[in-house]
């Protein structure tokens, strides 16, 4: 086990907005990846709902359901005892009615998530602030909400009219307003994440937004160069994963086929 500094409380969020000090996060969708991230200084991990995409291959993450989402949330809350846990309200959980709205929330915090993340603002806020008043902390998500992407015609960069960037300034202000405990700004200009930073007081966590947020979040993924294909702008892979991981895997193939394979030295007697 590890004995690393967990940013267990959402009152660390804003601290370290108020101190200047920047926010990693990364998504985590199994307990194996979660051991590793257990031993890293990254604040907080997200089970977010590209889980549908990255883990089981849906073309978007209008696949994921709450019952996934709770498969997720348990196997990594296993792994990270004492690390901040968030977990995705998955497509249309917010838009189903109180009751299974709730009975969502429920599941993935009885699984181990400390906090839900929620997509949309002002159409959604009335929802936001129900989960809010149940003393659940609520991460809000505007900019590409990937749940939405039928609407919006692919994953794209979005607010990129005038009108649509003051929409995304005042859904920010009436999220923080709600009381959200961070917003994550997705596939949005760097000038307007860099203003939405300025004008709220709770961190904002960027992802293809820019340098200028509060912090940055990547699946865990992505980062790690797991698919060879896929190499947004915004990406920066800090591992060719995909490279190594096949090697590895042609290796034992050889080695397995050729006999080298166990060797005595990984043979009982
Ligand atoms: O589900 C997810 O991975 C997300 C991040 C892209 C922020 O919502």
């Amino acid at each position: 086990m590890s004995n690393r500094q967990a940013m267990n409380t959402v009152l660390e969020f804003h601290q370290k907005k108020q101190n200047g000090q920047r926010i990693s996060l990364t998504t985590c969708y199994d307990y194996w990846s979660a051991c590793i991230l257990r031993d890293t200084p990254i604040d907080a991990v997200l089970v977010g709902d590209s889980a549908s995409m990255v883990m089981h291959g849906y073309p978007s993450t209008v696949h994921a359901s709450v019952e996934m989402m709770v498969w997720h949330v348990a196997a990594v809350a296993r792994a990270l005892p004492s690390m901040f846990i968030i977990a995705d309200l998955p497509f249309l959980a917010h838009r189903k009615g109180t009751e299974f709205l709730m009975q969502s929330v429920d599941r993935l915090m009885k699984a181990g998530a400390h906090a839900v993340k929620a997509e949309g603002g002002s159409e959604v806020i009335a929802e936001i602030q129900h989960i809010i008043q149940s003393g659940v902390p609520v991460m809000g998500h505007l900019g590409l909400t990937p749940q939405s992407v039928n609407m919006l015609g692919g994953h794209k960069l979005q607010a990129t009219r005038p009108e649509a960037a003051d929409k995304l300034v005042n859904d920010a202000l009436l999220l923080e307003d709600a009381g959200v405990f961070a917003l994550v700004l997705e596939m949005v200009p760097a000038g307007l994440a860099q203003q939405v930073t300025q004008k709220l007081k709770i961190p904002v966590i960027g992802i293809g937004a820019g340098p200028h947020t509060d912090g940055q979040v990547l699946v865990l993924q992505d980062l790690l160069g797991m698919s060879k294909d896929f190499s947004p702008k915004f990406l920066r892979k800090y591992l060719n994963g995909y490279e190594l991981i096949k090697e590895a895997l042609i290796r034992f193939d050889a080695d397995v086929k050729n006999g080298n394979f166990p060797s005595e030295k990984e043979s009982y007697v």
